[in-house]
């Protein structure tokens, strides 16, 4: 297993508390493309964000290479985010002013990459999400399909251990939902990269290797 989930909780504090997560167990191997699907308010994105590192659980274990994550601190966490974990939204989250080979090249950067080493690696990363030809394009320049491309080369260019994207192909029309489902498969197979997906889309499940279920904040099936 590349990660493993034990006793997961999340409760949302407020005026009324919400139980957005109850008690979830579950494990994902290494190399598996696995959906998270369920009703909208199921706790997809919750449940997502809890695996990323991007909040912080009310109680339970999420275990990577023998650790539990949730107990590191946040200086660690973020050390961890950046190396070990790639992150695609909805909301593509590029930054307006930076060209697509610069957002790609950011995360390298900031890791203390070398200049020459980094224009490489980012330029290869583009080209294997069929944008060889765009590295110069603002954001504005391109349609929505390829900004989530640009986004995808940006989470994969540190060899993440694990990609979470949170419903990635909701902006996007049906072909260029295609595009970006059919290279999510190609990562899988070829580089085999594992891939944790929330997805509202039920056409989506011939992508993956296995469908997990929310329901009301635990996993149905
Ligand atoms: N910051 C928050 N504060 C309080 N409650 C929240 C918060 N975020 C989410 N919730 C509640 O937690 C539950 C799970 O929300 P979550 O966003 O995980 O659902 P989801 O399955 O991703 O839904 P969708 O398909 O609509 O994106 C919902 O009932 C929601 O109202
Ligand atoms: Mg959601």
């Amino acid at each position: 297993m590349i990660i493993e989930v034990k006793n997961l909780k999340k409760t949302y504090e407020g005026r009324v508390p919400t139980h957005a997560l109850k008690n979830i167990n579950f494990g994902i191997k290494k190399g598996e493309f696995v959906a998270l699907m369920g009703r909208s308010g199921s706790g997809k994105s919750t449940l997502l964000h809890q695996l990323g590192l991007l909040d912080t659980p009310t109680s339970g274990e999420i275990i990577m290479n023998g650790n539990n994550l949730v107990l590191l601190d946040e200086k660690k966490k973020s050390e961890f985010r950046l190396k070990e974990l790639g992150y695609v939204f909805q909301s593509y989250a590029l930054l307006p002013e930076l060209t697509a080979l610069e957002s790609v090249y950011l995360p390298l950067m900031l890791l203390g990459v070398t200049k020459k080493e980094y224009i490489k690696k980012a330029s290869e990363m583009l080209d294997k999400v069929g944008l060889g030809d765009r590295l110069q394009h603002l954001p504005r320049e391109m349609s929505g399909g390829e900004q989530q491309r640009v986004a995808i080369a940006r989470a994969l260019v540190n060899s993440p251990a694990i990609l979470f994207a949170d419903e990635p192909t909701a902006n996007l029309d049906t072909e260029s939902s295609e595009v970006i489902l059919k290279l999510f498969k190609k990562l899988n197979k070829e580089i085999g990269q594992t891939i944790v997906m929330v997805t509202h889309e039920p056409d989506d499940k011939k992508y993956v290797d296995r469908v997990i279920w929310l329901k009301d904040g635990v996993i149905e099936s």
